[in-house]
């Protein structure tokens, strides 16, 4: 099976768009499934999510958030053209498809891909979708998209301020995350929220959202290697029992997620990965003198 890379693009600042040949994945996949990709021979299998699908001719968008090694590679090795090695799925639920009323899907950085063919679909279903997007100012991505797609699109941009250093300024997005969905929560009457994000701002908006006592769903994000429930890196704790986020997942209650665990989890190859990103930096620098 070849994953030929039909297109891909920059679409903001280390936002990359890639739209692949995967007909087995087009043909089924369901909005809030995602697959797992292996780019190269010695590389790691991640986790990404098909953001638009055509069934008939066979492709899917992947939009990755250049974050660590295998997505900072990607974007600087890959070429149109090129093949990925295995795209595997669909893998996960599908998004519950049902008539909620009033929605307001939240999406935190590159989260919003992944909020993307949900809310379209819960739109297109009868529901009354607002989406938000809470982003640093380079990295709006699928604007236009989402205008189209539900019944508000609400955009919140954070400038980066080049006096901080990262950590304090993403410290300033999830404080205006807080006090967005605050306001719209106080003004308007919704049934349900969603979000997809770091799982420090799914707790943070979490925490407001549970004041006014509307249910809520979130997409997690844990660490995962095969995505096909054979290994448990993905296990949460939600309502006191494991599951795995990739097949019990990975959408769950809010409400019922141990939120503190699965923060501690998320940070468990920290080191590592700073160390795997450090080195591709090096060896980059040094194929370039
Ligand atoms: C169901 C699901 C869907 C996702 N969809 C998207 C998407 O559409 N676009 C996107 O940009 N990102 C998505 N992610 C996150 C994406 O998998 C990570 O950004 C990617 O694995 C980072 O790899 P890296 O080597 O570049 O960074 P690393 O340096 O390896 O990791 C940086 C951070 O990424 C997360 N991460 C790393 N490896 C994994 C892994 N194997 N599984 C889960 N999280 C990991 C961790 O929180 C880690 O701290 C998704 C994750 C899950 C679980
Ligand atoms: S990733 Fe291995 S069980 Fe979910």
């Amino acid at each position: 099976m070849s994953y030929k890379i039909l297109e891909k693009k920059e679409i903001a600042m280390r936002n990359i768009w890639y739209r692949i040949h995967a007909p087995h994945v087009a043909k089924k996949v369901q909005p809030g499934q995602f697959v797992i990709v292996r780019a190269f021979k010695n590389g790691e299998r991640i986790p990404l999510t098909p953001v638009m699908w055509d069934r008939d001719e066979g492709w899917i968008v992947l939009i990755t958030f250049i974050r660590g090694r295998t997505t900072m590679r990607m974007a600087s090795e890959l070429k149109e053209g090129d093949e990925l090695l295995n795209v595997a799925g669909p893998l996960g639920n599908p998004a519950e498809m049902e008539k909620f009323g009033k929605v307001l899907a939240i999406g935190a950085y590159t989260g919003i891909v992944e909020v993307y063919p949900i809310a379209r679909a819960w739109q297109e279903l009868g529901n009354d979708v607002t989406t938000l997007h809470v982003t640093f100012e380079p990295m709006v991505v699928l604007k236009d998209e989402l205008e189209e797609a539900v019944g508000r699109h609400v955009l919140e941009t954070v400038p980066i301020d080049p006096n901080l250093d990262f950590p304090t300024n993403m410290k300033n997005v999830t404080k205006r995350l807080t006090e967005k969905v605050r306001e719209l929560l106080e003004k308007e009457e919704y049934d349900m929220v969603f979000m997809v994000g770091p799982a420090g701002d799914q707790r943070a908006v979490f925490n407001v959202v549970k004041e006014f006592g509307i249910p809520m769903k979130s997409d997690l994000h844990p660490i995962m290697v095969d995505g096909t429930g054979m290994c448990g890196a993905c296990r949460v704790t939600v309502g006191g029992e494991v599951k795995f986020a990739c097949i019990d997942g990975p959408e769950f209650d809010a409400y019922q997620v141990n939120w503190d665990e699965l923060i501690a989890r998320s940070g468990y190859y920290t080191d590592m990965e700073q160390r795997a990103m450090q080195e591709y930096m090096k060896a980059l620098q040094g194929g370039e003198q």
